[in-house]
């Protein structure tokens, strides 16, 4: 990334991409997101540890607007892996408290991804393997819509009844009241990647013949009671956001035209931003990577839909961020491995959008121009 310098006399360039956003009674500082990241990280517990402090810390004094936890599971079955981040007892909440006000203080919105894997759970951290994780290992049997494992080395999911589909709103419900209990204050409830609430949208993984699977109407029932009880239980000041996969990249699969009509859905009951991503459903499919290639469909569910959106996806550069978000494609953007390479990207953007951002007092002697050494 270029650096930019302007003199001390010069007047602040407009930038787009750091113009507030104000969502309910939250205001962000900019449009710089941290996409949530799984770590992988806990200790088969579900507990925030330090590396979470750390890792979502660096982002709140790189100058981000807003910073996501990882997915953060609803109960423990509803994790990818032992080792990720849980919030279903109120020794969770206690974990996380501390790095949801470490963030506030330091000038980003703490926010908070809400998860089930479905039948993508009980498999390990991505450097350990691919297989599925048994149960002396600390695996257990996933659930899902439908008996079908997302991949040869995946666990055959068990399909839900009707007992277990109630419950997991009640999850979703009570990690809701948990995560403002511990100071975040955005919630994204992850609709996206192949977890258990896309799984319903999608007809590839959702076969059910009574009323949670078949025509649109039946496959959205139980995504949008999640949704509309969310809501319900999230104070009505505090913004709430859902990441979608706007296509399964797949024939006969989930696509943006029924993402279009979920998220207007979703808009009609309280949702208040749609983070615009893709596929996760379908194993083996690659979809066309090109940088910003999620984009278009950002563009298109904000247009059609008449919701806010968030753009995501090899989105790397700062002129192209700003490019974003001056066109109106997106109200903001979300970041995942730029930002691992750099937890600073938003100061640095800033710099090379030629924009006047604070910096952390304490790396004030680090900005661009230099101050002369004490
Ligand atoms: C290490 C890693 C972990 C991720 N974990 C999550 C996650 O917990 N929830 C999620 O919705 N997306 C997750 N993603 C996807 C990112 O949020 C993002 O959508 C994707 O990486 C594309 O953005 P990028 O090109 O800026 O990395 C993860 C990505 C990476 C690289």
């Amino acid at each position: 990334m270029s650096h930019a310098h302007r003199s001390k006399d010069a007047p602040p360039t407009e930038s787009h991409l750091f113009s507030p956003l104000r969502l309910r009674s939250v205001t962000f500082k900019n449009r710089v997101f941290v996409s949530p990241m799984c770590q992988y990280s806990c200790d088969h517990d579900g507990l925030a540890a330090p590396w979470h402090q750390v890792h979502l810390g660096r982002f709140a004094l790189g100058g981000a607007a807003l910073v996501f936890t990882e997915a953060t599971a609803v109960s423990p079955e509803g994790r990818i892996s032992p080792n990720d981040l849980g919030l279903w007892s109120d020794a969770h909440t206690k974990a996380l408290r501390p790095i949801a006000h470490f963030l506030k203080a330091h000038g980003a919105v703490p926010g908070i991804q809400l998860a089930h894997a479905g039948r993508k759970a009980s498999t390990p951290a991505p450097w350990v393997g691919a297989h599925r994780v048994d149960a002396e290992h600390g695996g257990w049997e996933p659930v899902a819509p439908s008996p079908l494992a997302f991949s040869p080395t995946h666990p055959r999911p068990a399909a839900l009844d009707a007992m277990g589909i109630g419950e997991v709103v009640n999850q979703f419900v009570a990690a809701t009241a948990r995560a403002h209990d511990a100071g975040f204050e955005v919630i994204e409830l992850h609709l996206a990647h192949g977890y258990l609430l896309h799984q319903f949208l999608s007809p590839l993984s959702n076969q059910r013949e009574d009323s949670w699977g078949g025509d649109f109407t039946h496959r959205t029932t139980l995504p949008l009671a999640v949704v509309a009880a969310v809501r319900d239980a999230w104070p009505a000041h505090l913004p709430l956001f859902v990441r979608l996969s706007a296509t399964d990249w797949a024939d006969g699969g989930w696509d943006l035209p029924q993402s279009i009509r979920f998220a207007a859905m979703l808009q009609a009951l309280g949702v208040d931003l749609v983070d615009c991503s893709s596929g996760g459903l379908v194993a083996g499919v690659t979809p066309p990577l090109a940088p910003g290639y999620q984009v278009p469909f950002a563009e298109a569910i904000k247009r059609e839909a008449g919701v806010a959106t968030g753009a995501v996806g090899l989105i790397t550069e700062a002129s192209q961020a700003e490019e974003i978000i001056a066109s109106g494609s997106a109200d903001a953007v979300f970041i995942a491995r730029a930002m691992l390479r750099d937890p600073n990207w938003a100061l640095h953007a800033a710099e090379a959008l030629g924009v006047d951002v604070a910096w952390p007092v304490q790396f004030e002697r680090a900005k661009h121009p230099p101050s002369p050494p004490r």
